[in-house]
């Protein structure tokens, strides 16, 4: 950049700041203060003679990694070089709390943090997500992680630039925080992790309230993004090579509810497999309680939505379900899994289930036992209850023993096991499409792919082909993943 041009660009928003500009909107002001913190980033190159380096982590589920998407957006835009090491300018970190584990995990790694900073006294360390949405979490890194420089939540991560810039020259922990929101920003930059495939955020936040999850009370309330809004999205999307979208909301089946012209989710499934060029469409999570026969139908009959249904259980037994706020029971979810079957045959049922819930007796995991080996699920992520303060199984009676829960936690992973390897196996031998990925870890000869049930296969073939669908043919099934031959390109 010209130094004269840079200069102008700092006189202008120093003006602009002076006379109170107003804003036309929140998209507008977020760039306003990426280009004042691309100023600073430029001057800090000029003085050390280097580029400045930033290293995002990101903890927890798909929401987390979108959202990362967005904050490394926001700071290529401001001129910071993306690295893995945390030996950087600057580490965000992008937090999880919905298991203690990933609480105890964030402490263990602002220690080895800590003595990076000392090495380099210009790092700058900016927490964010789930983890800081709790107040007693941000009161410990106030107390005990002093050296941590920004901390903000899940609802003002478009207002990263702004907080990052506030926070240049200054020996200060900021903290940013915000309880709620109803606000959605739009056209924002996010930079994807994949050229050919793409989160896309169809709502935020979560209304059920669960009761063992943190969820509802760190990301707060469901709100939907407009149809039309979404639409844009993945047409541009589309339009820079992407042919595989992914739509993200904790419950997308109560997507558009709340919007001035109600939509349900199924409608808007129709309208995005419109979208010319659009090859596949996954969304996740599914709610059982508002799964409706609209979206079966809309499934059936799609082109493009792909084979596969992440369906979390919880637990199979319906008294359990009942204090876990569920809202169906287990022949409900039967039900739903029955009609899933009967209209998209070779359809890929995916689940996640809590072990150890409190008061879970032997017979309420039998329950879940059976649920496991009626729906056959193709996998399935197993997770030993964690207590979360606040939410209403914290303080339930019937903590289950933690020898009991890993006893049965060992046997729910042998019959989960067991299935999704015998369900992997039916289909070697046939020819499918195949999502073009990456080259393989291992054996730089074979790229890795994924079939429309989203299993993996890896076969023979260059990495020019990544992004393509190709015909494949299953060879063999490995149990969790197939190795196969190209047939087609
Ligand atoms: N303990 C264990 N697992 C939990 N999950 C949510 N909260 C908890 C908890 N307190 C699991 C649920 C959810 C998944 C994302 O995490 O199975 O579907
Ligand atoms: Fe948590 Fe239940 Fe909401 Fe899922 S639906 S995020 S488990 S409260």
């Amino acid at each position: 950049m010209e130094k004269e041009l840079l200069n102008k660009m700092i006189e202008d928003t120093d003006n602009a700041a002076n006379e109170g500009k107003q804003f036309e909107g929140e998209t507008e002001r977020q760039y306003y203060y990426m280009n004042l913190c691309k100023a600073h980033v430029y001057n800090e190159e000029r003085r050390l003679g280097r580029k400045l380096t930033a290293c995002i982590n990101t903890f927890g589920c798909q929401m987390n990694f979108h959202d990362s998407e967005k904050l490394l957006g926001i700071l290529r835009e401001i001129g910071y070089v993306e690295t893995d090491s945390e030996k950087a300018d600057l580490v965000v970190y992008n937090t999880c709390t919905v298991r203690e584990n990933a609480n105890l995990k964030i402490y263990g790694r602002l220690g080895y943090l800590s003595n990076l900073k000392k090495k380099n006294p210009n790092m700058k360390i900016a927490l964010c997500g789930c983890m800081m949405q709790e107040k007693e979490v941000v009161e410990k890194i106030k107390k005990s992680y002093r050296f941590v420089d920004i901390i903000f939540g899940t609802h003002n991560i478009f207002k990263f630039a702004e907080i990052l810039y506030n926070s240049y020259g200054k020996n200060k922990m900021i903290t940013d925080v915000w309880e709620g929101t109803t606000q959605i920003v739009e056209n924002l930059p996010s930079i994807r992790k994949y050229k050919f495939k793409s989160g896309v955020n169809i709502m935020y936040g979560c209304n059920n309230f669960c009761s063992y999850c943190i969820v509802p009370y760190v990301r707060g309330r469901e709100r939907s993004r407009e149809p039309e809004d979404i639409i844009k999205e993945i047409e541009n999307l589309v339009a820079d090579g992407v042919v595989e979208i992914m739509l993200l909301g904790q419950n997308v089946n109560s997507y558009g509810k709340g919007l001035k012209n109600e939509i349900s989710f199924a409608e808007l499934l129709r309208r995005v497999e419109k979208i010319e060029g659009l090859k596949r469409i996954r969304f996740m999570t599914s709610h059982p309680k508002d799964l409706s026969d609209e979206l079966i139908d809309v499934m059936a009959e799609s082109e493009k939505i792909c084979n596969q249904m992440h369906l979390p259980v919880q637990s199979g037994s319906s008294r359990l379900l009942k204090i876990m706020n569920r809202h169906y029971t287990k022949e409900d979810y039967l039900t739903i899994v029955k009609k899933l079957k009967e209209k998209i045959p070779d359809i890929s049922i995916t689940t996640d289930i809590i072990v150890g819930f409190p008061g879970e007796t032997e017979e309420d995991f039998e329950e879940t036992i059976d649920v496991v080996k009626q729906v056959e699920y193709d996998s399935a992520f197993t997770f030993i209850y964690s207590k979360r303060t606040g939410t209403p199984a914290a303080t339930m009676e019937g903590q289950v023993p933690e020898e009991v829960i890993k006893e049965r936690f060992g046997r729910l992973l042998k019959v989960i096991n067991e299935i999704s390897a015998k369900n992997t196996d039916k289909y070697t031998g046939q020819t499918v499409e195949v999502l073009v990925e990456e080259e393989n870890n291992h054996d730089e000869s074979l790229v890795t792919g994924r079939l429309t049930n989203n299993i993996l296969v890896h076969f023979k073939g260059d990495k020019s082909l990544i992004g393509s669908i190709v015909k494949v043919h299953l060879d063999e099934s490995k149990g969790f993943y197939y190795m196969g031959t190209m047939v087609e390109q």
